[in-house]
């Protein structure tokens, strides 16, 4: 199928173009942890300091994933699986058009992760390990959801009774059962900064546009 279609690539704007526009450039950041362990909360406030320092970024998560175009998914390995790679191919379409995207997901395995790294492009996928000990996530049970697992009314829960694995090597890890909400967020941040500024100031290239 694909063999016939034949883009003309140079009338298209390039993603270095769009990033010159936004001036910036664009990452897939991939939170990865426990339900409960801060990514939501983590990706809630870093989407807003990177708009207050004049980046372009945005959130993906359960609220806005799983809710839309992954409604019709669970969780078992395979709906967690597949829930992930649209999630890489929606985040990869972000990164080509210069945004960030700061993904928030609890990713369980490594093998999920990996894929997502593969599919996005191992220079755009930034993991970033939240990782509160299980017991403080459970302390928290922000949505009840533990509760529910341990009592047998939630099946396959992450942590629960089904693995998470840790990352064995992410570029970030933030232990948010020890450092406070904005200190995280500041970690986060700091470590993203000189990922996302662009070395050089960059011309715009009207000439990619179409002549009318
Ligand atoms: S993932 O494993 O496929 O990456 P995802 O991050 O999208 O999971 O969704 C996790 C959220 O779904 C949890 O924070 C929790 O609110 C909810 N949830 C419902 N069932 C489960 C389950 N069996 N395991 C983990 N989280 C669940």
């Amino acid at each position: 199928m694909a063999e016939h279609i034949h883009p003309i690539f140079d009338r298209l704007l390039q993603r270095a173009d769009r990033e010159a526009r936004l001036g910036q450039h664009s990452k897939a950041v991939w939170l990865t942890g426990l339900s409960g362990s801060g990514k939501s909360t983590i990706a809630q406030h870093l989407e807003r300091r990177l708009y207050n320092e004049g980046f372009f970024a945005q959130v993906l998560d359960g609220d806005n994933i799983r809710h839309g175009i992954n409604s019709n998914l669970g969780f078992s390995e395979e709906g967690r699986r597949e829930n992930i790679r649209r999630i890489a191919e929606i985040a990869k379409l972000y990164a080509h058009s210069g945004v960030i995207t700061i993904n928030s997901f609890i990713s369980p395995t490594r093998a999920i992760r990996q894929m997502a790294r593969e599919i996005i492009g191992a220079d755009d996928f930034i993991e970033i390990y939240i990782n509160a000990p299980l017991e403080v996530c459970e302390a928290r049970d922000v949505k009840g959801l533990y509760e529910k697992a341990r009592a047998g009314l939630i099946k396959g829960f992450t942590g629960v009774d089904a693995p998470y694995e840790a990352p064995e090597n992410p570029a970030l890890e933030i232990h948010t059962g020890q450092l406070g909400l904005e200190q995280s967020v500041e970690q986060a941040f700091a470590y993203l900064l000189p990922l996302i500024t662009l070395k050089e100031p960059t011309t715009i290239n009207e000439q990619a546009v179409p002549k009318p």
